[in-house]
């Protein structure tokens, strides 16, 4: 049992980990168990690390390359893995820096004895017990139509000349899913200069920018003045876009409002008014499939995804490009009325967020979980013309870490 001074440097020891990890804590002491270490914490938390997760974790640059900060420590070859005691460590301690150090014993690779620092900030970062806590900081709530006065907003010059607007921007495509964004040039293409602030749009079979225009000859209902059902896009592809990126160029006809539905919202009503339904369409996949003279592309998901928890995690739904269910009677009949279920949910008003797009307005919300339609509207009252594309989650996500970098982090 050892004590350690406070530590009042934030990485002071390079763990080769260039996300933000700080906290107030300092570990007190160390106390070994057969395969893991023991850390209680100034504050009371204790957390445990198993011998095998400290020895791969080390951040030396023999265990990881300092250039790339990948790990090129080969615990297969290294560790004899049925013989735990060959790998617990010779000694462990705390440095004046309040640093774990930790002597290893010798590998069937290297016969030297090895050493390892830990910035206790980044062990407190990954303990169990934190990683728990912030999973569940992040699980959202679903929302109605309500969330209109408390809509995430963000103007042009935020997001294109801010990292910290643009960070706003991402985070609220993250939770609550969708986001207005004011004040851009009405012009053609402005979409896409938005998005490349993330990344350049993502091709799919409606090229890199889709326009929503009425036209003489539709490949896509979307091309009609048409009301659309609440919905989900890019179904057909095993990986449908992530995020949508809907601008307006012009709307000067009547009707023609946008909607959008919580899918988690509409799913978690389902699973109250019919728990046999929900889990139908957790469990039994759908098809879809688009099609034209060159392409011809098909998927089939389950409508709600479930997560581990049991919560929805996407939502895929899709009336146009649904494939024909290759069930046996009475399966796809039981199919089609919990689907019909949560399609009467997703069209009740008091789910629906209505929004009037004006021109240099764009929404953008999750494709696979907040559902987008649009009211019809008369496209001889005036023009309408809305542009869209899709961009990436992982792109999002990367996006927001390395701006976090830079920003003042919560401490854990
Ligand atoms: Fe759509």
């Amino acid at each position: 049992m050892v004590e350690s001074p406070a530590v009042d440097r934030r990485g002071a020891i390079d763990m080769l980990d260039l996300a933000p990890y700080a906290t107030p804590h300092r570990i007190r002491t160390i106390e070994r168990e057969a395969a893991a270490l023991r850390l209680s914490w100034s504050g009371g938390l204790v957390s445990r690390f198993s011998h095998l997760w400290l020895r791969d974790n080390c951040a030396c640059p023999i265990c990881r390359h300092p250039d790339t900060m990948e790990r090129r420590f080969l615990f297969i070859d290294a560790l004899d893995l049925e013989r735990p005691a060959s790998y617990a460590p010779l000694a462990a301690s705390l440095g004046a820096d309040g640093a774990l150090e930790l002597l290893w014993p010798s590998t069937k690779l290297d016969a030297r004895p090895h050493r390892s620092r830990f910035d206790p900030a980044w062990l407190r970062y990954h303990a169990p017990e934190e990683q728990r806590r912030r999973r569940e900081a992040e699980r959202s709530a679903s929302w109605d139509a309500t969330i209109a006065g408390r809509l995430p907003r963000i103007t042009y010059d935020e997001m294109m000349q801010t990292d910290e607007g643009l960070a706003r921007w991402l985070e609220a495509l993250l939770d609550p899913g969708v986001v207005l964004m004011t004040g851009a040039p009405a012009r053609d293409g402005e979409v896409q200069r938005v998005a490349e602030r993330v990344q350049p749009p993502r091709w799919t079979n409606f090229g890199v920018v889709f326009d929503v225009v009425s036209m003489p000859k539709p490949v896509n209902s979307a091309y009609t003045p048409i009301g659309l059902e609440p919905h989900s896009d890019l179904p057909y592809y095993r990986r449908p876009g992530d995020y949508q990126l809907l601008f307006c160029v012009v709307n000067e006809a009547e009707g023609g409002d946008s909607i959008l539905v919580d899918g988690f919202r509409a799913a978690e009503r389902l699973r109250d008014e019919d728990a046999d339904a929900f889990a139908l369409l957790a469990r039994t996949s759908v098809a879809f499939r688009y099609q034209d003279e060159t392409t011809d592309f098909r998927a089939a998901a389950p409508t709600i995804e479930t997560g581990r928890d049991g919560e929805p995690c996407a939502i895929r739904i899709n009336n146009w490009t649904r494939g024909t269910l290759d069930l046996d009677p009475e399966a796809s009949d039981a199919l089609y009325r919990a689907l019909g279920c949560f399609w009467r949910i997703t069209r009740d008003p008091a789910l629906q967020l209505r929004l009037k797009l004006n021109p240099g307005e764009m929404v953008a919300f999750r494709n696979d979980r907040v559902l987008h339609g649009r009211t019809p509207f008369d496209p001889a009252s005036g023009r309408r013309r809305l542009q869209g594309c899709y961009i990436d989650s992982d792109q999002v996500l990367s996006k927001l870490r390395v701006i976090a970098r830079h920003r003042p982090s919560p401490a854990a």
